[in-house]
């Protein structure tokens, strides 16, 4: 035990890429001999992760830098480090913002970070870890993991500003990616996500991403293999496949459809057709009986029409997805949809949005309630008041009342109820 370490607080927002750069963080700062704390009170150093994918988004994250302003009056010590890609887009400017932020540093720079901690923190007065403290540290969510795979997006989207902010795209090496999932798998990981703006374009020495699952399916330990995102416009028959043959890739595959209108998929620039989505669900579906889909919707790009939104839904309610993600259209600097003019009444946004969200709900309760009665195969990741929680390889949250301990275990459920966002299940 280190008496009197420095604290760290991460609060993060944004994608699951985000969290991805969050533990970095932390496993970095842990290295170094830093504690983790709930209590952002007592921290020594506070990280704000941000994201601006969305103007909202990136209020919440600054709004959140200007509250913890009280923090630093009480505590003159105290590092405020703004990171992400808020940062990215804002730079030193958000120094002029927030004078008392002691640190900026964007998307594009994470990989360095740890020497620019290292400088922050100037010789950390607490000694690195010695040999068997690692326990200490443990993550409280070993079981399953993020990995990211590759960095940036090429895909230029036009309402995106990923592109801009965490740059072109970069695939890190396989045997790099084999060798952290191997040491997770030592350290109890069971399941891992590999992370990816688009995964079709990974590549590395030759592999690309079906290699890199069967890589991934190899590593002795890992019990499940999880994976996002799949752009559909280069989603190929190779990946199809190996999520068909890899045991260990999960029957789920999150695949974001944005509209159903052909002209609104071309002014967003998605090289992709309603005709072509629908054919690649059609594949997935017959040769993966069991799969899961999932998807983003965005309502009220420039220009979209009740029409244009009408063939959103239609298609939808054609393929029945298990869960969408809805969002309003935002408008981001830099991008090419930002020069568009005819942008769509805030009302309509706000009406076709429910509108999405309603036939989700009535898509996903009604698929939900057809599994009452099935076997699942849960993975159980965390234990609250006495329920378990896991989730089934399609994705789906459960909770389980069980008068065994479950945390950490593959168990076989049968499930008894079932509600919109989750279902509930006794262990068999
Ligand atoms: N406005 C609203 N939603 C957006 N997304 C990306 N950019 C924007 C924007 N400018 C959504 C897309 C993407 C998801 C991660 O975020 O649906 O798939
Ligand atoms: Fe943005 Fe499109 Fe890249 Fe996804 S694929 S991050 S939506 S530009």
């Amino acid at each position: 035990m280190i008496e009197n370490a420095k604290k760290y607080y991460i609060q993060t927002y944004g994608c699951q890429m985000n969290v991805a750069d969050s533990n970095l963080m932390a496993n970095h700062l842990n290295a170094l001999g830093l504690k983790s704390t709930d209590n952002k009170k007592e921290a020594d150093i506070i990280i704000v992760n941000t994201c601006t994918v969305r103007d909202h988004a990136e209020h919440r994250a600054l709004s959140y830098v200007g509250k913890i302003k009280d923090l630093k009056k009480r505590n003159p010590d105290l590092k405020i480090v703004v990171a992400g890609c808020v940062a990215e887009r804002l730079g030193e400017n958000i120094k002029k913002r927030f004078s008392y932020v002691d640190l900026v540093f964007g998307a594009k720079s994470i990989e360095g970070f740890d020497k620019v901690f290292d400088k922050l923190l100037k010789s950390p007065s607490n000694p690195p870890l010695k040999k068997g403290e690692k326990e200490e540290f443990r993550n409280k969510i070993n079981i399953s993991k993020f990995v990211t795979i590759m960095r940036g997006c090429d895909n230029y989207c036009s309402y995106c500003i990923v592109p801009y902010v965490r740059g072109r795209e970069k695939s890190r090496p396989i045997n790099e990616i084999v060798y952290e999932i191997t040491s997770m798998a030592e350290n109890e990981t069971k399941e891992v996500t590999l992370l990816g703006q688009n995964v079709n374009s990974y590549k590395s020495e030759g592999n690309d991403f079906a290699d890199l699952l069967s890589a991934v399916n190899n590593v002795k330990g890992i019990e499940r293999i999880r994976y996002m995102t799949s752009h559909p416009k280069d989603l190929s028959d190779k990946l199809i496949d190996a999520m068909a043959n890899l045991e260990k890739v999960c029957e789920h595959i999150h695949l974001p459809l944005q509209s159903g209108s052909d002209r609104i998929l071309n002014l967003m620039n998605r090289q992709y057709t309603s005709e072509k989505y629908m054919k690649l669900v059609d594949k997935l579906k017959n040769k993966i009986p069991d799969i899961s889909l999932t998807t983003d919707i965005l309502v009220g790009f420039p220009g979209e029409t009740d029409e244009d939104f009408q063939k959103t839904l239609d298609i939808i309610n054609k393929i029945q997805f298990s869960f969408m993600f809805a969002f309003k259209y935002s408008q981001r600097p830099l991008t090419n949809a930002s020069k568009l003019g005819d942008t769509v009444a805030q009302k309509d946004i706000e009406e076709r949005h429910a509108k999405i969200l309603n036939a989700a709900y009535g898509i996903s309760a009604e698929k939900n309630a057809k599994l009452i009665g099935t076997r699942q195969e849960v993975l159980v990741e965390e234990m609250r008041s006495g329920t378990f929680i896991g989730n089934t390889r399609t994705n789906k949250k459960v909770f389980i009342n069980s008068e065994e301990d479950l945390f950490g275990r593959l168990v076989d459920v049968e499930i008894t109820d079932a509600k919109v966002n989750s279902l509930t299940g006794k262990c068999i």
